[in-house]
């Protein structure tokens, strides 16, 4: 934390209920283990300071130097400085598709705390000037919508806000609920991205200018509003400041979704789960856009947008989970660019290859020449992510890359995968709208 550049001016002279590690989000919400009713985030929270919003809120966010949750890792506050700044009616989209299959962190925070996210939502709406604000959530989450519903309904009747709050829900793919996929489906068109620019905050929906953000950036907005920045910071460290929800998985005590300071150490973060229950061969962070980080992890921090932990026990095959992810990211992509329609499904080819066949050294060229041609060329992040996580694999699991090549499948290389792997179908092109 940094005191000299912080001022809390804009915060009421409220102290927020901190929980006892430190959580925020889901301070005591958890322990109720259902979704908090507008009445009761009230009285936890008190309403809204939706009055000062548009004159504070963008300073306060800047302020508190917020990270979006969603994996990009954008300063929030620059955002939303932006998009307040653009001439005509601003949008605002509340992204709570979280289509990453090892994240559940959004989902979570949706069903326990739905009316923090949607003050957040709210309250950036009124910070950017805008009437109405999209709130997106995945087709095949039909309770999840029902949930929202009735948050919806209660702030109706309640007469809550002035901002008109409208639920979607889109088609669930990976690439679905990036931010361009969003707008394009908003605009009566299919949930693949489109080519930029122009970004959602030049023209987006409607042509207006658009602030898209996640669910959990939202919420973490919602408390800098009541609580100010100097709070904000408390937590986390000066780069990275406050909580973040993290997906614990694989081999942990306790898998599920926790909160943690932004800036933990990867260890402490496993800690919250309870540790592993084993020797640890690596852990993935970030999900399947993510990195493998080798074990043991002394010293490595958690980075910006890594919601998601997955640790592989030391008798697992890092090749094979790495080999699934990626034909999983093959097969979801929206196939409209090159790197989408043949680089990738060639270098899921090629580490189904390595994982699971007797490949001989040259797919360790091809690779290697394929991931060089991915990042970049795609109009969506996708092969970016894809190209990432094997190239990481590549890197960690470098040992039994050579013994895959070598001598053909480890003795693990069928056993059960640790990472929860979609099927692999692609989607048929009417899933799309
Ligand atoms: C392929 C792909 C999938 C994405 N999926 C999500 C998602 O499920 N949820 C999300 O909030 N952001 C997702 N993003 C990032 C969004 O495009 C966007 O940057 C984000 O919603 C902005 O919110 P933030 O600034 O609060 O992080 C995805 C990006 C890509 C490239
Ligand atoms: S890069 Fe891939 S996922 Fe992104 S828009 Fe192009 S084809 Fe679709």
């Amino acid at each position: 934390m940094n005191p000299e550049t912080v001022t809390t001016s804009a915060a009421p002279d409220i102290r927020p209920p901190d929980g006892p590690h430190g959580t925020r989000l889901l301070s005591g919400w958890y322990e109720t283990g259902g979704p908090a009713g507008l009445a009761e985030h009230l009285e936890r929270y008190s309403p809204a300071p939706l009055a000062a919003a548009r004159s504070t809120l963008v300073s306060a966010v800047q302020q508190a130097g917020l990270i979006g949750r969603g994996g990009g890792g954008f300063p929030t506050g620059r955002k939303l400085a932006t998009v307040a700044g653009k001439r005509g009616t601003a949008v605002v989209i509340a992204n709570g598709m979280e289509s990453e299959p090892a994240s559940h962190k959004d989902q979570t925070l949706l069903f326990l705390a739905p009316h923090l996210v949607l003050d957040g939502a709210v309250l950036a709406a009124e910070a950017v000037g805008a009437p109405t604000v999209h709130v997106c959530l995945a087709r095949t989450r039909e309770e999840q919508y029902r949930g929202l519903a009735r948050a919806l309904e209660e702030r109706r009747r309640a007469g809550t806000d002035r901002i008109a709050l409208r639920l979607h829900s889109l088609p669930h793919h990976f690439v679905s609920s990036e931010e361009t996929s969003l707008v394009n489906w908003l605009n009566g068109g299919e949930a693949r991205p489109l080519a930029t620019p122009p970004r959602p905050f030049e023209k987006g929906v409607g042509r207006h200018p658009t602030l898209v953000d996640n669910v959990e950036t939202l919420a973490h907005l919602a408390l800098i509003a009541r609580y100010g920045p100097g709070w904000f910071r408390e937590r986390g460290s000066a780069q990275a400041p406050g909580t973040t929800l993290v997906t614990l998985s694989g081999a942990v005590r306790s898998p599920g979704v926790y909160e943690v300071p932004m800036g933990s150490s990867v260890a402490g973060a496993l800690d919250a789960a309870g540790g592993p229950t084993e020797r640890l061969g690596a852990v993935l962070a970030g999900g399947f856009f993510g990195n493998w980080l080798t074990a043991p992890l002394d010293g490595t921090t958690l980075g910006r947008g890594a919601g998601v932990l997955a640790a592989l026990p030391e008798d697992a095959c890092g090749l094979a989970e790495t080999a699934a992810a990626l034909a999983y990211l093959a097969a979801q992509s929206a196939r409209q660019c090159g790197p989408c329609r043949f680089g990738l499904p060639s270098v899921a080819e090629d580490f189904a290859e390595l994982a699971w066949g007797w490949p001989g050294a040259s797919v360790l060229d091809r690779l290697n020449q394929r991931l060089g041609l991915l990042p970049g060329r795609g109009a969506c992040r996708h092969p970016d992510g894809a190209a990432r996580l094997a190239a990481s694999a590549l890197r960690v699991f470098g040992d039994d890359v050579l013994r895959h090549v070598r001598r053909g499948p480890c003795a693990f290389a069928h056993a059960p995968l640790t990472l929860r792997v979609p099927s692999a179908r692609p989607p048929e092109d009417e899933e799309w709208r």
